[in-house]
Protein backbone atom coordinates (compact mmCIF):
# COMPACT_ATOMS: atom_id res chain seq x y z
CA UNK A 1 0.00 0.00 0.00
CA UNK A 2 1.22 3.22 -1.06
CA UNK A 3 0.85 6.30 1.22
CA UNK A 4 -0.09 9.57 -0.81
CA UNK A 5 2.06 12.50 -0.11
CA UNK A 6 -0.30 14.07 2.22
CA UNK A 7 -0.75 11.13 4.61
CA UNK A 8 3.29 10.77 4.57
CA UNK A 9 3.10 14.94 6.29
CA UNK A 10 1.57 13.44 8.74
CA UNK A 11 4.31 12.65 11.80
CA UNK A 12 2.37 11.48 14.38
CA UNK A 13 -1.07 10.25 15.33
CA UNK A 14 -2.43 13.94 16.27
CA UNK A 15 -1.21 15.18 12.46
CA UNK A 16 -3.41 12.23 11.17
CA UNK A 17 -6.24 13.72 13.72
CA UNK A 18 -6.28 16.93 12.09
CA UNK A 19 -6.33 15.86 9.04
CA UNK A 20 -9.27 13.33 9.84
CA UNK A 21 -10.77 16.19 10.65
CA UNK A 22 -10.27 18.21 7.57
CA UNK A 23 -11.69 15.24 5.66
CA UNK A 24 -14.66 14.10 7.33
CA UNK A 25 -18.25 15.25 8.00
CA UNK A 26 -18.09 17.46 11.39
CA UNK A 27 -20.81 14.78 12.46
CA UNK A 28 -18.78 11.68 11.74
CA UNK A 29 -15.52 13.58 13.11
CA UNK A 30 -16.75 14.28 16.30
CA UNK A 31 -18.65 10.56 16.70
CA UNK A 32 -15.10 9.64 16.70
CA UNK A 33 -13.47 12.16 18.62
CA UNK A 34 -15.86 12.70 21.07
CA UNK A 35 -16.81 11.02 24.74
CA UNK A 36 -19.23 11.01 27.29
CA UNK A 37 -20.43 14.33 29.37
CA UNK A 38 -18.17 16.64 30.15
CA UNK A 39 -15.07 14.25 28.41
CA UNK A 40 -12.89 13.92 31.88
CA UNK A 41 -12.23 10.21 31.23
CA UNK A 42 -11.41 10.63 27.40
CA UNK A 43 -9.09 13.46 28.76
CA UNK A 44 -7.59 11.63 31.33
CA UNK A 45 -7.08 8.29 29.37
CA UNK A 46 -4.01 10.25 27.35
CA UNK A 47 -3.11 12.64 30.19
CA UNK A 48 -2.87 9.58 32.88
CA UNK A 49 0.48 8.22 30.88
CA UNK A 50 2.32 12.18 31.75
CA UNK A 51 2.28 10.75 35.62
CA UNK A 52 4.87 7.75 34.81
CA UNK A 53 8.68 8.44 33.65
CA UNK A 54 10.29 6.19 31.93
CA UNK A 55 13.54 5.12 33.32
CA UNK A 56 15.94 4.10 30.40
CA UNK A 57 19.44 2.01 31.27
CA UNK A 58 22.33 2.15 29.05
CA UNK A 59 24.85 0.21 27.96
CA UNK A 60 22.80 -2.25 26.85
CA UNK A 61 23.01 -4.42 23.60
CA UNK A 62 20.03 -3.02 21.51
CA UNK A 63 21.74 -3.47 17.80
CA UNK A 64 18.79 -5.97 17.14
CA UNK A 65 15.00 -5.01 18.49
CA UNK A 66 12.24 -7.28 18.28
CA UNK A 67 8.72 -5.70 19.58
CA UNK A 68 7.05 -8.93 18.88
CA UNK A 69 4.69 -10.55 21.71
CA UNK A 70 2.07 -13.20 22.39
CA UNK A 71 -1.17 -12.56 24.09
CA UNK A 72 -4.69 -14.23 23.07
CA UNK A 73 -3.36 -16.89 21.83
CA UNK A 74 -1.72 -15.16 18.73
CA UNK A 75 2.04 -14.16 17.81
CA UNK A 76 2.15 -10.35 17.21
CA UNK A 77 4.76 -8.61 15.44
CA UNK A 78 3.65 -5.12 17.96
CA UNK A 79 2.77 -5.08 21.29
CA UNK A 80 -0.29 -3.34 20.12
CA UNK A 81 -3.11 -4.79 18.73
CA UNK A 82 -6.48 -3.19 17.03
CA UNK A 83 -9.73 -2.63 19.13
CA UNK A 84 -13.08 -3.15 17.95
CA UNK A 85 -15.02 0.35 16.71
CA UNK A 86 -18.03 -0.01 14.89
CA UNK A 87 -19.36 1.14 11.86
CA UNK A 88 -16.05 2.33 9.98
CA UNK A 89 -17.77 2.95 6.72
CA UNK A 90 -19.25 6.34 8.03
CA UNK A 91 -15.55 7.70 8.23
CA UNK A 92 -14.14 5.74 4.96
CA UNK A 93 -15.57 3.79 2.23
CA UNK A 94 -12.64 1.29 2.64
CA UNK A 95 -14.28 0.49 5.86
CA UNK A 96 -13.08 -2.40 8.00
CA UNK A 97 -11.87 -4.29 4.92
CA UNK A 98 -8.98 -1.36 4.67
CA UNK A 99 -8.11 -1.40 8.57
CA UNK A 100 -8.08 -5.38 8.99
CA UNK A 101 -6.02 -5.59 5.54
CA UNK A 102 -3.25 -3.14 7.17
CA UNK A 103 -3.68 -4.65 10.45
CA UNK A 104 -2.33 -7.97 8.94
CA UNK A 105 0.22 -6.26 7.23
CA UNK A 106 1.87 -5.16 10.45
CA UNK A 107 1.55 -8.63 11.70
CA UNK A 108 -0.85 -7.86 14.37
CA UNK A 109 -4.41 -8.94 15.55
CA UNK A 110 -7.48 -6.92 14.61
CA UNK A 111 -10.86 -7.14 16.33
CA UNK A 112 -13.87 -6.75 14.45
CA UNK A 113 -16.94 -5.31 16.02
CA UNK A 114 -20.15 -7.23 16.30
CA UNK A 115 -21.96 -3.46 14.85
CA UNK A 116 -19.34 -3.59 12.22
CA UNK A 117 -20.49 -2.08 9.11
CA UNK A 118 -18.35 -5.13 7.04
CA UNK A 119 -19.31 -8.75 7.46
CA UNK A 120 -16.89 -11.33 9.71
CA UNK A 121 -16.40 -13.47 6.91
CA UNK A 122 -15.50 -10.68 4.53
CA UNK A 123 -13.41 -9.58 6.55
CA UNK A 124 -12.07 -13.14 6.91
CA UNK A 125 -11.07 -13.18 3.40
CA UNK A 126 -9.49 -9.98 2.94
CA UNK A 127 -7.11 -10.73 6.18
CA UNK A 128 -3.90 -12.66 6.25
CA UNK A 129 -3.76 -12.14 10.32
CA UNK A 130 -4.79 -12.84 12.95
CA UNK A 131 -8.40 -11.75 13.81
CA UNK A 132 -10.72 -11.42 17.10
CA UNK A 133 -14.46 -10.91 17.46
CA UNK A 134 -15.86 -8.58 19.36
CA UNK A 135 -19.61 -9.26 20.91
CA UNK A 136 -22.40 -7.19 22.14
CA UNK A 137 -24.65 -9.50 23.46
CA UNK A 138 -28.18 -8.20 21.85
CA UNK A 139 -31.23 -8.80 23.27
CA UNK A 140 -31.38 -11.69 20.33
CA UNK A 141 -29.49 -14.09 22.02
CA UNK A 142 -30.19 -16.69 19.72
CA UNK A 143 -28.17 -13.98 17.17
CA UNK A 144 -25.17 -14.14 19.94
CA UNK A 145 -25.51 -18.20 19.45
CA UNK A 146 -25.19 -18.11 15.65
CA UNK A 147 -21.92 -15.27 15.59
CA UNK A 148 -19.95 -17.48 17.50
CA UNK A 149 -19.96 -20.67 15.50
CA UNK A 150 -19.72 -18.12 12.28
CA UNK A 151 -16.89 -16.39 13.74
CA UNK A 152 -15.66 -19.97 14.87
CA UNK A 153 -16.11 -21.16 11.23
CA UNK A 154 -14.54 -18.13 9.48
CA UNK A 155 -11.43 -18.87 11.54
CA UNK A 156 -11.33 -16.37 14.05
CA UNK A 157 -8.46 -16.70 16.79
CA UNK A 158 -10.05 -15.08 19.95
CA UNK A 159 -13.27 -13.86 21.22
CA UNK A 160 -13.77 -10.59 23.33
CA UNK A 161 -17.24 -9.54 25.36
CA UNK A 162 -17.56 -5.92 26.00
CA UNK A 163 -19.11 -5.37 29.13
CA UNK A 164 -19.11 -1.97 29.88
CA UNK A 165 -22.42 -0.80 27.51
CA UNK A 166 -25.44 -1.88 29.71
CA UNK A 167 -26.64 1.57 28.29
CA UNK A 168 -25.34 4.17 25.87
CA UNK A 169 -23.46 6.55 27.47
CA UNK A 170 -24.29 10.18 27.30
CA UNK A 171 -22.05 11.32 23.73
CA UNK A 172 -23.74 15.11 23.56
CA UNK A 173 -21.17 15.97 20.48
CA UNK A 174 -23.63 13.44 18.52
CA UNK A 175 -26.91 15.13 19.54
CA UNK A 176 -25.12 18.58 18.84
CA UNK A 177 -23.79 17.88 15.79
CA UNK A 178 -27.17 15.41 14.42
CA UNK A 179 -25.22 12.40 14.20
CA UNK A 180 -27.40 9.35 12.94
CA UNK A 181 -27.38 5.61 11.52
CA UNK A 182 -27.45 5.56 8.58
CA UNK A 183 -26.04 9.43 8.23
CA UNK A 184 -28.84 11.55 6.92
CA UNK A 185 -28.43 15.35 5.21
CA UNK A 186 -30.14 18.32 7.79
CA UNK A 187 -29.96 21.68 7.02
CA UNK A 188 -27.61 21.69 9.81
CA UNK A 189 -25.14 19.60 8.69
CA UNK A 190 -25.17 20.01 5.27
CA UNK A 191 -22.24 22.68 4.78
CA UNK A 192 -19.53 20.06 6.65
CA UNK A 193 -21.05 16.90 4.52
CA UNK A 194 -20.73 19.82 1.20
CA UNK A 195 -16.95 20.55 2.50
CA UNK A 196 -15.91 17.33 2.50
CA UNK A 197 -15.42 16.44 -0.91
CA UNK A 198 -13.89 12.82 -1.04
CA UNK A 199 -16.67 11.61 1.77
CA UNK A 200 -19.54 12.81 0.20
CA UNK A 201 -18.55 11.37 -3.61
CA UNK A 202 -18.18 8.13 -1.96
CA UNK A 203 -21.14 8.61 0.22
CA UNK A 204 -23.35 9.22 -3.03
CA UNK A 205 -21.27 6.58 -5.11
CA UNK A 206 -22.45 3.51 -2.33
CA UNK A 207 -24.75 5.06 0.38
CA UNK A 208 -24.67 1.02 1.43
CA UNK A 209 -23.89 1.21 5.78
CA UNK A 210 -25.54 -1.99 6.43
CA UNK A 211 -24.30 -3.55 10.05
CA UNK A 212 -23.67 -6.21 7.85
CA UNK A 213 -23.02 -8.81 10.98
CA UNK A 214 -26.79 -8.59 12.48
CA UNK A 215 -28.43 -6.65 9.51
CA UNK A 216 -30.62 -10.06 8.97
CA UNK A 217 -31.99 -9.99 12.95
CA UNK A 218 -32.06 -6.41 13.47
CA UNK A 219 -34.27 -4.42 11.56
CA UNK A 220 -33.98 -0.90 13.62
CA UNK A 221 -32.64 0.55 10.72
CA UNK A 222 -34.58 -0.38 8.33
CA UNK A 223 -37.17 2.25 9.36
CA UNK A 224 -34.75 4.93 8.48
CA UNK A 225 -32.27 7.05 10.27
CA UNK A 226 -32.15 7.10 13.98
CA UNK A 227 -29.78 8.78 16.69
CA UNK A 228 -27.00 6.41 17.24
CA UNK A 229 -27.48 6.40 20.87
CA UNK A 230 -31.14 5.66 20.69
CA UNK A 231 -30.44 2.15 18.35
CA UNK A 232 -27.94 1.18 20.83
CA UNK A 233 -29.85 1.86 23.96
CA UNK A 234 -32.99 -0.28 22.18
CA UNK A 235 -31.10 -3.09 21.48
CA UNK A 236 -28.43 -4.08 23.75
CA UNK A 237 -29.29 -6.78 26.34
CA UNK A 238 -29.26 -5.08 30.43
CA UNK A 239 -29.71 -8.12 31.69
CA UNK A 240 -26.26 -9.95 31.00
CA UNK A 241 -24.78 -11.34 34.32
CA UNK A 242 -21.26 -13.35 34.90
CA UNK A 243 -23.63 -16.65 34.79
CA UNK A 244 -23.87 -15.26 30.57
CA UNK A 245 -20.29 -14.59 30.47
CA UNK A 246 -19.20 -17.84 31.92
CA UNK A 247 -21.81 -19.44 29.11
CA UNK A 248 -19.88 -17.24 26.07
CA UNK A 249 -16.64 -18.54 27.51
CA UNK A 250 -17.97 -22.19 27.19
CA UNK A 251 -19.68 -21.55 24.02
CA UNK A 252 -16.50 -20.41 22.51
CA UNK A 253 -13.81 -22.86 24.23
CA UNK A 254 -11.08 -20.62 22.50
CA UNK A 255 -8.74 -17.49 23.93
CA UNK A 256 -11.77 -14.99 25.34
CA UNK A 257 -11.59 -11.87 26.90
CA UNK A 258 -13.43 -9.61 29.04
CA UNK A 259 -13.24 -5.85 27.47
CA UNK A 260 -13.87 -2.78 29.96
CA UNK A 261 -12.34 -3.81 33.05
CA UNK A 262 -11.69 -1.48 35.83
CA UNK A 263 -11.78 -3.27 39.19
CA UNK A 264 -9.62 -6.21 40.46
CA UNK A 265 -12.64 -8.05 42.04
CA UNK A 266 -14.16 -7.76 38.32
CA UNK A 267 -10.66 -9.30 36.76
CA UNK A 268 -10.88 -12.17 39.69
CA UNK A 269 -14.20 -12.76 38.61
CA UNK A 270 -12.79 -12.57 35.10
CA UNK A 271 -10.25 -15.84 35.93
CA UNK A 272 -13.24 -17.35 37.54
CA UNK A 273 -15.39 -18.03 34.61
CA UNK A 274 -11.99 -19.02 32.53
CA UNK A 275 -11.44 -16.06 30.67
CA UNK A 276 -7.77 -16.17 29.41
CA UNK A 277 -7.14 -11.69 29.22
CA UNK A 278 -8.87 -8.66 30.70
CA UNK A 279 -9.00 -5.29 28.21
CA UNK A 280 -8.62 -2.89 30.72
CA UNK A 281 -11.03 -0.24 29.08
CA UNK A 282 -13.30 3.09 29.89
CA UNK A 283 -14.25 2.25 25.80
CA UNK A 284 -12.26 5.19 25.11
CA UNK A 285 -14.06 7.57 27.45
CA UNK A 286 -17.41 7.24 25.61
CA UNK A 287 -19.41 5.12 28.38
CA UNK A 288 -18.82 6.29 31.99
CA UNK A 289 -17.39 9.66 32.90
CA UNK A 290 -15.51 9.87 36.15
CA UNK A 291 -13.44 6.44 35.92
CA UNK A 292 -9.80 6.11 35.71
CA UNK A 293 -7.62 5.75 32.92
CA UNK A 294 -6.93 2.08 31.85
CA UNK A 295 -3.25 2.60 32.81
CA UNK A 296 -4.11 3.83 36.15
CA UNK A 297 -6.10 0.53 37.09
CA UNK A 298 -3.12 -1.61 35.50
CA UNK A 299 -0.83 -2.23 39.11
CA UNK A 300 -3.84 -2.94 41.37
CA UNK A 301 -5.39 -5.68 38.68
CA UNK A 302 -2.02 -6.94 38.50
CA UNK A 303 -1.93 -7.58 41.95
CA UNK A 304 -5.47 -8.81 42.05
CA UNK A 305 -5.26 -11.54 39.00
CA UNK A 306 -1.02 -12.04 39.38
CA UNK A 307 -0.66 -13.56 36.20
CA UNK A 308 -3.69 -15.94 35.71
CA UNK A 309 -5.06 -13.31 33.01
CA UNK A 310 -3.54 -11.67 30.08
CA UNK A 311 -3.98 -7.68 30.66
CA UNK A 312 -4.15 -5.32 27.57
CA UNK A 313 -4.42 -1.65 28.71
CA UNK A 314 -7.17 -0.12 25.81
CA UNK A 315 -7.53 3.75 25.90
CA UNK A 316 -5.95 6.57 25.22
CA UNK A 317 -2.78 5.62 23.31
CA UNK A 318 -1.31 8.21 21.33
CA UNK A 319 2.74 7.94 21.36
CA UNK A 320 4.49 4.61 21.83
CA UNK A 321 6.10 5.67 24.83
CA UNK A 322 3.01 5.06 26.02
CA UNK A 323 2.73 1.72 25.18
CA UNK A 324 6.28 1.40 26.63
CA UNK A 325 5.02 2.46 30.23
CA UNK A 326 1.67 0.39 30.03
CA UNK A 327 4.24 -2.91 29.49
CA UNK A 328 6.71 -1.81 32.23
CA UNK A 329 3.64 -1.44 34.68
CA UNK A 330 2.29 -4.84 33.91
CA UNK A 331 0.62 -5.60 30.62
CA UNK A 332 0.96 -7.95 28.55
CA UNK A 333 -0.15 -6.15 25.72
CA UNK A 334 -1.76 -2.64 24.69
CA UNK A 335 -4.97 -1.87 22.30
CA UNK A 336 -5.95 0.90 20.23
CA UNK A 337 -9.13 2.56 18.75
CA UNK A 338 -9.07 6.78 17.36
CA UNK A 339 -5.11 6.12 16.31
CA UNK A 340 -5.86 4.07 13.70
CA UNK A 341 -9.51 5.43 12.77
CA UNK A 342 -7.59 8.89 12.54
CA UNK A 343 -5.46 7.56 10.03
CA UNK A 344 -8.81 5.66 8.29
CA UNK A 345 -10.66 8.84 8.02
CA UNK A 346 -7.12 10.39 6.83
CA UNK A 347 -6.53 8.39 3.89
CA UNK A 348 -7.99 4.94 3.89
CA UNK A 349 -6.53 2.10 4.27
CA UNK A 350 -2.94 3.96 3.69
CA UNK A 351 -3.95 6.19 6.59
CA UNK A 352 -4.31 3.16 9.10
CA UNK A 353 -0.75 1.65 7.12
CA UNK A 354 0.76 5.20 7.95
CA UNK A 355 -0.86 4.98 11.62
CA UNK A 356 0.94 1.86 12.79
CA UNK A 357 3.76 2.47 11.06
CA UNK A 358 4.39 5.67 13.30
CA UNK A 359 3.64 3.76 16.78
CA UNK A 360 4.94 0.54 15.46
CA UNK A 361 8.59 3.03 14.78
CA UNK A 362 7.85 5.02 18.33
CA UNK A 363 7.91 1.80 19.83
CA UNK A 364 10.77 0.29 18.40
CA UNK A 365 13.14 3.57 19.06
CA UNK A 366 11.50 3.72 22.42
CA UNK A 367 12.54 0.40 23.71
CA UNK A 368 16.12 1.07 22.12
CA UNK A 369 16.76 3.97 24.00
CA UNK A 370 15.23 2.67 27.17
CA UNK A 371 17.92 0.01 26.74
CA UNK A 372 16.00 -3.08 26.39
CA UNK A 373 16.08 -5.55 23.22
CA UNK A 374 12.32 -7.15 23.48
CA UNK A 375 9.28 -6.40 25.53
CA UNK A 376 10.01 -9.12 27.62
CA UNK A 377 12.93 -7.04 29.01
CA UNK A 378 10.72 -4.25 29.84
CA UNK A 379 10.61 -4.05 33.76
CA UNK A 380 8.87 -2.49 36.43
CA UNK A 381 12.09 -0.62 37.28
CA UNK A 382 11.87 0.59 33.72
CA UNK A 383 8.80 3.39 35.07
CA UNK A 384 8.53 5.48 37.93
CA UNK A 385 4.95 7.19 39.37
CA UNK A 386 4.85 10.50 40.01
CA UNK A 387 2.79 11.80 42.72
CA UNK A 388 -0.54 14.51 41.93
CA UNK A 389 1.21 17.23 41.23
CA UNK A 390 3.70 14.95 38.93
CA UNK A 391 7.07 15.47 41.53
CA UNK A 392 9.19 12.64 42.34
CA UNK A 393 9.63 11.44 45.81
CA UNK A 394 12.94 9.75 45.93
C1 LIG B 1 -15.34 2.41 19.96
N1 LIG B 1 -15.22 1.38 20.89
C2 LIG B 1 -15.93 0.21 20.73
N2 LIG B 1 -15.76 -0.81 21.61
C3 LIG B 1 -16.40 -1.98 21.44
O1 LIG B 1 -16.22 -2.89 22.25
N3 LIG B 1 -17.25 -2.15 20.37
C4 LIG B 1 -17.48 -1.18 19.45
O2 LIG B 1 -18.23 -1.36 18.50
C5 LIG B 1 -16.83 0.07 19.65
N4 LIG B 1 -17.04 1.11 18.79
C6 LIG B 1 -16.28 2.26 18.90
C7 LIG B 1 -16.41 3.27 17.94
C8 LIG B 1 -15.60 4.41 18.02
C9 LIG B 1 -15.76 5.48 16.98
C10 LIG B 1 -14.66 4.53 19.06
C11 LIG B 1 -13.75 5.73 19.14
C12 LIG B 1 -14.54 3.55 20.01
C13 LIG B 1 -14.20 1.49 21.96
C14 LIG B 1 -12.86 0.98 21.46
O3 LIG B 1 -12.90 -0.40 21.25
C15 LIG B 1 -11.72 1.26 22.45
O4 LIG B 1 -12.08 0.75 23.71
C16 LIG B 1 -11.39 2.75 22.59
O5 LIG B 1 -11.42 3.38 21.33
C17 LIG B 1 -10.00 2.89 23.21
O6 LIG B 1 -9.68 4.22 23.42
P1 LIG B 1 -8.81 5.08 22.37
O7 LIG B 1 -7.67 4.21 21.90
O8 LIG B 1 -9.74 5.44 21.26
O9 LIG B 1 -8.37 6.25 23.17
Amino acid sequence: MRPIAPILRCHNIEDLRQRAKRKLPAPMFHYIDGGADDEWTLRRNTTAFDHYQLLPRYLTDVSKIDVGTHVLGCDLKLPFFLSPTGMSRLFHHHKELGVARAAARHGTLYTLSTLATTSLEDIAKVSSGPLMFQMYVLKDRGLTRELVQRAKQAGYKALCLTVDTAIAGNRERDRRYGMTMPPRLTLRSIFSFAASFDWGFHFLLDPDFRLANVADRVDALGKGAMALIDYIDSQFDRSLTWDDAAWLVREWGGPFAIKGMSAGDDAKLAVSIGASAAILSNHGGRQLDGVPAPIETLISIRQAVGNQLELIVDGGIRRGTHVLKALALGANACSIGRAYLYGLAAGGEAGVDRALTLLGEEVRRGLALLGCKTIADVRSDHVRKLDARCAVHL
